[in-house]
């Protein structure tokens, strides 16, 4: 490929370098195009066109179905790594060796208490808010309460700021649920892994000894894994941009979750429960609402179907189907909504509406299946893929950081009224 691109506008042509990636991916550099030609500019609404940032943190090719963590293909990650291992991983680009993960650990166990005060801001909520509402809201506070987090001109106190949130984000988590479900708040056990720290933490009953399950904290570990970054979407993009203004990494995170909250982004997994126990609920005509999704008129989608990005099968989907399947049978679960689940897909799969628009199931539509079996609220979910996430957003906002990449500010092309005289109210 050449690495020059042309465009001509008007009789003048404009030269622009092509940057190459380390996977052969190509783009026109237009940083100059404004400046070079008096004023022009690109549209391309919902970004499908546009590199936001050159980043060395995951690579996702959505025609081939392949989705690496710095270099590790997701498959090899959600097999043998844990979601510590892969949050290093992810956030400093190496694996860690036994001592840098230890001492990872240890930062983050130190750093997770959060200030009892807290809890008033969550008295304050009705039980009925949805909790990534919640969610967004507290790690927004942890600001107020971690004041000298939103200064990070240096590596160290990044990586303060970066141990304060790994610490504290799993503990409001569990505190979002319990609180929802009226049962006493408590700060878990530091002598215990991420994972099963974070799963007593939000199921330890007040009058009994918690007991782990190595199959759902396996499970659990391998979910985080396999949502914990994925490029530039429309969360990461918001962490980055919001960053970019050096707001701090929580205020950036708070805004992160909120972006993930939506029934397109992340909340997808609740909606497809709510989906299948609709469907369910209605008697498991899964004909019926195959027909609704490719009616125009109608607004119903079938959810936990489609990508942005993905146009053959999504990795993560793949891993996940599996991982249901394993986990309903070590739990003993019959779950009549996965039947719904495996009829859709079945349809879907064969249907020619589905198959010329390239739509697959994504992520999302196995992930709520594997959360029910394990206890977790419909409403939890997506709180659940934030805490998934949460590395990833970390990881970006720190290279865009140290990138020291200017403020995000798109332009527009204005299609209002021009210039018109003001008339006062008497006479309008
Ligand atoms: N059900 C029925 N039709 C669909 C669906 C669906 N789930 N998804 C896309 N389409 C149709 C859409 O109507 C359009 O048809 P046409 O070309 O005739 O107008 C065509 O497929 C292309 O859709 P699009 O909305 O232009 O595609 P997009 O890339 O803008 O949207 C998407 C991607 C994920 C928002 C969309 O597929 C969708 O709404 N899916 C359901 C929600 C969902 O599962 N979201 C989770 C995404 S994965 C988790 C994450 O990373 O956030």
């Amino acid at each position: 490929m050449s690495d020059i691109a042309k465009i001509e506008v008007g009789g003048k042509t404009y030269e622009f370098p092509i940057v190459e990636g380390t996977e052969n991916e190509h783009a026109i550099n237009i940083s100059k195009l404004r400046g070079a030609s008096g004023g022009l500019i690109t549209i391309d609404p919902g970004y499908k066109n546009t590199g936001s940032c050159i980043s060395e943190v995951t690579f996702l090719d959505g025609e081939k179905g392949i989705l690496r963590y710095r270099g590790y293909s997701i498959e090899n990650l959600a097999e043998k790594a844990d979601f510590l291992e892969v949050a290093y991983l992810l956030i400093f680009g190496e694996l860690p060796n036994e001592e840098e993960l230890n001492k990872f650990h240890d930062d983050i166990k130190k750093n997770s208490i959060v200030d009892d005060d807290i809890k008033k801001i969550l008295d304050a909520f009705p039980k009925t808010a949805h909790p990534m509402g919640v969610l967004s809201s507290l790690t927004s506070a942890l600001t107020a309460f971690n004041s000298s987090s939103v200064d990070v001109n240096s590596e160290e106190k990044m990586y303060n700021s970066i141990v304060k949130i790994l610490g504290k984000f799993p503990v409001l988590v569990a505190w979002t649920m319990r609180k929802k479900q009226g049962l006493p708040l408590d700060y878990g056990d530091s002598s215990l892994g991420y994972v099963e720290n974070l799963l007593k933490m939000m199921f330890k009953k007040p009058n009994e000894e918690y007991q782990n399950n190595p199959i759902i904290t396996d499970a659990l570990d391998k979910l985080l894994i396999l949502h914990a970054d994925h490029e530039q979407n429309c969360s990461t993009s918001t962490v980055r941009i919001v960053g970019s203004s050096h707001a701090g990494l929580f205020a950036s995170i708070s805004s992160g979750i909120s972006a993930l909250w939506g029934p397109l982004h992340g909340g997808a997994n609740q909606a497809v429960l709510e989906m299948l126990a609709g469907i369910q609920e209605d008697g498991g005509d899964t004909e019926k609402y195959m027909a609704k999704a490719k009616d125009k008129s109608d607004p119903f989608r079938l959810m936990g179907f489609g990508h942005r990005v993905y146009k053959n099968f999504d990795p993560r989907a793949k891993i996940i189907k599996v991982a249901a399947n394993e986990v309903l049978e070590d739990l003993g679960v019959e779950d009549p909504i996965l039947d719904i689940a495996r009829a859709l897909e079945k349809e879907a799969l064969e249907d020619d509406y589905f198959v010329a628009r390239k739509l697959y199931p994504n992520v999302d539509f196995y992930s709520g299946i594997i959360y029910r079996a394990m206890g977790i609220p419909t409403e939890m979910f997506t709180v659940m893929f934030a805490l998934g996430r949460l590395p990833g957003w970390i990881a970006q906002w720190r290279e865009m950081r140290l990138n020291k990449e200017p403020i995000g500010r798109p332009r527009q092309i204005y299609t209002g009224k021009n210039l018109r005289p003001f008339v006062s109210v008497e006479k309008r």
